[in-house]
């Protein structure tokens, strides 16, 4: 999905300014909440946006099969010039990215590492959750950008592996989700995390539930 800049072509034509579009990619759709906050951050950029929704969900992949379908993802946004990746995908960030960034001709920024910059500079009392796919959260990659950012920050990760099913249902607020939910938030709750990382594409989707479940005093920080 190509969308243009909010700019005028003739502002481009006047400017030196690069106009290749910045490429997104995910695994579905859930990554064009990213688009939005760039588009909003960048209104002068044009973005190539990829989702893999024919092979969604990779939450549940093995590490290899991540990373072979984001450099496959990521060769064709190279083919529409991309001048720079932004890997909006979790697990395709917490899986793939050192290998993207080793292998490919461009810049490539995922989604972990300003997550966990976000989360350390919101918690204050330096105990974050994290959820996220089952590949994220086996990955120990937020924990990990999040203990080199303070190394005395606590982290309760939690493996959310049912949400991204019952999100592409469309079930955003059926009893069944909110129950589950409520079963894979108590535990972070009752462990006094102060700050969340909503650490999947997919899940800001539910943003009001998490928020009304965890209370008013958790904050939320997502890929976005
Ligand atoms: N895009 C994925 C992520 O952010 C969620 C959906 C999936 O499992 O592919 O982790």
């Amino acid at each position: 999905m190509h969308l243009p800049s909010q700019s005028t072509a003739v502002a481009d034509k006047n400017s030196d300014r690069d106009v290749r579009p910045i490429g997104v990619l995910d695994s579905g759709i859930g990554g064009l909440t990213v688009v939005s906050a760039l588009r909003r951050a960048l209104p002068n950029e044009s973005i190539y946006y990829l989702g893999d929704t024919a092979r969604v969900p990779y939450g549940g992949k093995s590490p290899s099969t991540v990373q072979r379908y984001s450099h496959e993802i990521a060769s064709l946004l190279l083919r529409e010039n991309a001048k720079t990746i932004v890997v909006a995908c979790n697990t395709a960030s917490a899986l793939a990215l050192p290998t993207l960034e080793e292998d490919l001709p461009v810049t490539v920024t995922g989604v972990i590492s300003p997550g966990a910059k976000a989360a350390t500079a919101a918690t204050r009392n330096e105990h974050i959750g994290v959820i996220g796919t089952r590949a994220t959260i086996k990955s120990r990659a937020y924990e990990h950008a999040l203990r080199n950012l303070n190394s005395a920050v606590r982290v309760t990760a939690r493996a959310c592996p049912l949400l991204v099913p019952l999100i592409e249902e469309g079930w955003l607020r059926s009893d069944v989700t909110v129950k589950i939910l409520m079963q894979y938030l108590q535990p972070l709750r009752g462990d006094g995390i102060d700050t969340i990382v909503v650490g999947c594409t997919h899940h800001p989707l539910l943003r009001a539930a998490i928020q009304r479940l965890l209370g008013d005093s958790v904050t939320l920080v997502d890929s976005a």
